[in-house]
């Protein structure tokens, strides 16, 4: 996208899939999209290849129109400020007894231990995401499956034969568990131990005349959409902090400061406390995953024009025909030195007093990222343990110190947010930290 920008403007045409394209890559243009004063545009068409690519569903049209219509409002009012208590709790208590339990392996172990950084991440997410949200009948040994679909994103969509059969089938597997789940977790009109968010998304879905399949698929699709942005994003902000020695101390500091302050520096104080007593805490690492985003995501957001418009851009106005796709490269206006100097590298400090100058990485509009609260939430939470309990290094498969040489990500495999060229290529080397001379 950048050398066709580079070449062809910040407005272009691409083909995806035998599909026309036109890419917008500057702020205005972006802003106007996201605006959509002219209620010109849909969001159906990337829903409805989601639902497809994402959950295999066959009945995409009843599914798309569940997701915007029905879903969207539900997740809007659980996830706002004042649902979020009903789902932080859950989270909390189970992402700290992963990282406890995590924390004994390498206890027992003198010289540390390594874990594969996406997997340690993803898992803990996986887990303690869906229990907060579906309980705990959700089938968690799923997660390997959701790994393989998440990573192999590229490949679901492209539908390529041969190549594709192996994320093809951890998809069915997946959308076959989950199906079965609701199933089996359904009992008196409501999902047994599920948040009401899920049992009212679950009711719905039941309500549909869609095979069981399809549910699991709809679910899934559902579920990959909390986890798979949060996933990426707390796993470059990780290697993004472990490759700066500087960035990692000033974070480090923070949360011993912040925890000594507010939580008298005990951390089981802060899993404990309610999302309104923690939200206002941590501002440099909310600027450090507010960096990542700017750094780490692509694109977001793609749309169908239903009547002819004109879209306003940074060069000009560009006529856009009914029925024309448009793919927002929300890259462009955040690697532009003229929004942010020295755009390649990484500030944790960048957005520290200046919420959101042109960030465009939870989207706008009509269409703002509904679980942008929980995602900067449960990213940071993470974070805060692994640097509370952890001394920690990113390695190589052998152990070798990787900082300074990172390797680089992929972006023919990235979709949405950057994916690392393969999987596992980046360890965590954790050691128990000695907290002694933290105060
Ligand atoms: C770091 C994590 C995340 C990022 C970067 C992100 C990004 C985005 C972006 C860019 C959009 C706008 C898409 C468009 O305009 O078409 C969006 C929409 C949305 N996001 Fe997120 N998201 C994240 C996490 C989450 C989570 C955890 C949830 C739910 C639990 C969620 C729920 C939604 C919903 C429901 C919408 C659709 C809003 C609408 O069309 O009305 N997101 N997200």
């Amino acid at each position: 996208m950048k050398r066709c920008s580079e070449r062809y403007g910040s407005t272009f045409q691409i083909i995806l899939g035998g599909k026309a394209f036109t890419v917008v890559c500057d702020a205005k243009g972006l802003d106007s999209i996201f605006r959509d004063k002219n209620r010109a545009f849909t969001i159906h068409p990337a829903h409805r290849r989601i639902a497809q690519a994402i959950g295999g569903v066959k009945q995409a049209d009843i599914v798309v129109h569940l997701i915007s219509d029905r879903f969207f409002p539900i997740v809007t009012r659980s996830l706002s400020r004042e649902g979020m208590d009903r789902y932080v709790p859950a989270f909390n208590e189970d992402l700290i007894s992963i990282v406890e339990s995590m924390a004994d392996r390498v206890r027992d172990s003198s010289n540390g231990r390594s874990f594969p950084l996406m997997t340690f991440i993803g898992k803990s997410m996986y887990h303690s995401i869906t229990k907060a949200a579906y309980g705990s009948l959700y089938p968690f040994e799923t997660y390997d499956d959701f790994e393989t679909c998440d990573y192999d994103l590229v490949l679901l969509i492209s539908r390529i034969p041969f190549l594709s059969r192996r994320v093809i089938q951890a998809r069915q597997r997946l959308s076959h568990a989950l199906g079965d789940y609701v199933e089996r977790a359904w009992l008196d009109g409501q999902l047994k131990d599920a948040s009401p968010m899920a049992s009212e998304v679950v009711s719905i879905l039941r309500d549909s005349n869609l095979d069981q399949s399809d549910v699991g698929g709809a679910l899934f699709t559902l579920t990959w959409g909390m986890l798979s942005n949060p996933i990426r994003i707390t796993y470059w902000l990780m290697v993004f902090l472990l490759n700066d020695a500087d960035a990692a101390a000033k974070i480090r500091e923070e949360i011993d400061r912040e925890l000594r302050d507010n939580f008298e520096g005990d951390i089981k104080r802060l899993f404990a406390a309610p999302y309104t007593g923690v939200d206002e805490h941590f501002p440099l690492l909310e600027s450090a995953v507010n960096e990542t985003m700017r750094i780490g995501i692509l694109q977001s957001a793609i749309r169908e024009a239903h009547v002819d418009t004109e879209l306003a851009t940074e060069s000009g106005m560009v006529r856009i025909r009914k029925g024309e796709l448009i793919m927002t490269n929300i890259s462009g206006p955040h690697m532009d030195a003229a929004n942010y100097s020295d755009p390649e590298v990484f500030r944790p400090d960048r957005f520290l007093g200046e919420k959101g100058r042109s960030h465009m990485g939870f989207g706008g509009g009509r269409h703002l990222c509904k679980g942008k609260l929980f995602a900067v939430h449960v990213v940071k939470m993470l974070v805060i343990l692994c640097f509370d309990m952890f001394d920690m290094q990113i390695v190589d498969a052998l152990g070798k110190s990787i900082v300074g040489e990172l390797p680089p990500p992929d972006p023919r495999r990235s979709v949405s947010v950057l994916r690392p060229s393969s999987q596992p290529e980046i360890f965590l080397h954790a050691k128990i930290r000695d907290k002694k001379g933290r105060s």
